[in-house]
């Protein structure tokens, strides 16, 4: 893909050591399983799925870097408790981390959410307001937990799915300074950037408007923090889009990008390819020794397990930059094999495809679940899975946008599966007409929060 000599090309920075077959399914065989599932694709049993493109948290496929660190010593360590410099993989761990992301401090524990729970128990202050960039559920949910309201200002492009604007996920500098304004700095927080907005498209945040925000925080003496789960791509996209950062490593745009920020939060299911982990990180000391003690209270500690194979990814993530140009490239194939056959979410984002479902399925109206009715069209036709996946936020909701995000997990999928994806949804976009709208059963002994039972109207 990018990694040219003497006109050869290392299009995948890996091989493939261990396999997992996958079970290709009859239509018949679907379709009872779709009803089983009472048409919602979150149901059907992982063994009858061809590919899942639910979601790329969690799933992505281990090295075996990864597969022997779990098999060595350091991975059976006791906890890190309350002498986190008495583990070795801590102290191994955080000297990584302090050399990739230039923090200073680090404390590593068991999920994003974690992360965000334990990080706005310490800087958010009930009745104050928190300025961000169309932040991810969990972020808004903690940050409302602790008392405050959230001010999405991120830019206009972000709700315009034709719009071209090559870094969607940059925050309005007029918005901002007008919240600040309007409230007073004291009022603020902190504000909150995410990198490589997942609710929009993946959208990057440039270095350009990193940069403004930074001068608007500290001018105003506001914190200023970043969701960095989605970091890699959102630098490879930086490296691509952005005037003069061409000749740049990932690990030096990574650097900048910390640099600009007091702290962040980061759930390790995404770019650091694991399966359980997170971190915070802090330029403050007082901060960093409430997060552990937070941490340790809370029991969210990272395992040492977790750390272990954390420390193996970072290695190959950062060693060249091959890895995180496959990662973003295979998602870019997906978006150029479906762009022109199915509407899109433009340009193309770090870690999904994202389809503009309105744009999809015009004669199924927004109250008969167009998004759940395209994933049980698209599971009964090609045994590939998509989900509805976390709310939209309310700015969405204010716009009128609905999009299915196709998540494409890091290291696992060949582009042969790329190949019979784009098929599956050309497929789906020719025959949609057939897809008809569903109606929720409201069925009793069901919890408002269990995935919901669908029936076709
Ligand atoms: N921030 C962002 C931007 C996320 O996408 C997620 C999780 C989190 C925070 C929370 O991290 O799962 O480790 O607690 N996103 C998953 C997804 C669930 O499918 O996009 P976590």
């Amino acid at each position: 893909m990018n990694q040219n000599c003497f006109g050869i090309t290392f299009s995948m920075p890996y091989e493939i050591a261990v396999v997992r077959p996958l079970k290709q399914t009859t239509l018949s065989e679907r379709q009872a399983a779709l009803e089983a599932a009472h048409l919602n694709t979150e149901l059907i049993p992982q063994e009858l799925i061809y590919l899942d493109l639910s979601t790329d948290s969690g799933v992505s496929a281990s090295s075996t870097a990864q597969l022997s660190a779990l098999t060595g010593a350091n991975a059976l360590e006791p906890g890190m408790g309350l002498a986190a410099e008495g583990s070795h993989v801590f102290t191994a761990l955080a000297d990584q981390l302090q050399n990739v992301f230039g923090f200073p401090y680090v404390v590593p524990v068991t999920q994003g959410r974690a992360a965000e729970r334990i990080w706005t128990k310490i800087h958010v202050k009930p009745d104050s307001f928190v300025a961000g960039n169309m932040l991810f559920p969990s972020t808004r949910m903690n940050i409302e937990y602790g008392g405050a309201k959230i001010i999405d200002v991120i830019s206009e492009t972000a709700h315009d799915v034709e719009s071209g604007d090559l870094f969607k996920g940059n925050l309005n500098l007029d918005k901002l300074t007008a919240t600040v304004r309007e409230h007073g700095p004291e009022k603020i927080s902190c504000i909150y950037v995410e990198l490589s907005v997942n609710s929009c498209g993946g959208h990057p945040v440039s270095l350009g408007n990193l940069r403004e925000v930074r001068t608007l925080a500290t001018a105003n003496r506001v914190p200023l923090f970043l969701d960095a789960c989605r970091i890699l791509e959102n630098s490879y996209l930086i490296k691509r889009r952005e005037p003069g950062n061409q000749d740049r490593s990932i690990r030096e745009i990574v650097r900048e990008t910390c640099s600009l920020a007091d702290g962040m939060t980061m759930s390790a299911l995404k770019d650091l390819l694991v399966p359980i982990g997170g971190l915070i990180a802090t330029r403050d000391k007082a901060s960093y020794q409430k997060a552990r003690m937070q941490s340790f209270l809370d029991g969210a500690q990272a395992p040492a397990s977790a750390m272990e194979m954390i420390r193996a990814a970072l290695q190959e993530i950062f060693s060249t930059d091959a890895y995180v140009t496959s990662r973003v490239e295979q998602v870019n194939y997906l978006w150029r094999r479906l762009k022109g056959g199915v509407p899109l979410v433009n340009p193309p984002g770090g870690h999904g495809v994202y389809i503009d479902v309105k744009g999809f399925l015009p004669h199924v109206a927004a109250a008969y679940y167009p998004t759940e009715a395209l994933a049980a069209f698209v599971y009964a036709t090609s045994g590939i899975r998509v989900t509805k996946g976390p709310p939209p936020a309310p700015s969405q909701i204010e716009h009128d946008v609905e999009l299915l995000r196709l998540a494409i997990p890091a290291r696992k999928y060949l582009q042969a599966h790329m190949d019979d994806i784009a098929e599956a949804f050309l497929y789906a976009f020719a025959h949609r007409e057939e897809i008809k709208g569903l109606k929720r059963l409201h069925t009793p002994g069901r919890f408002r929060y269990d995935p919901p039972f669908f029936a076709r109207i």
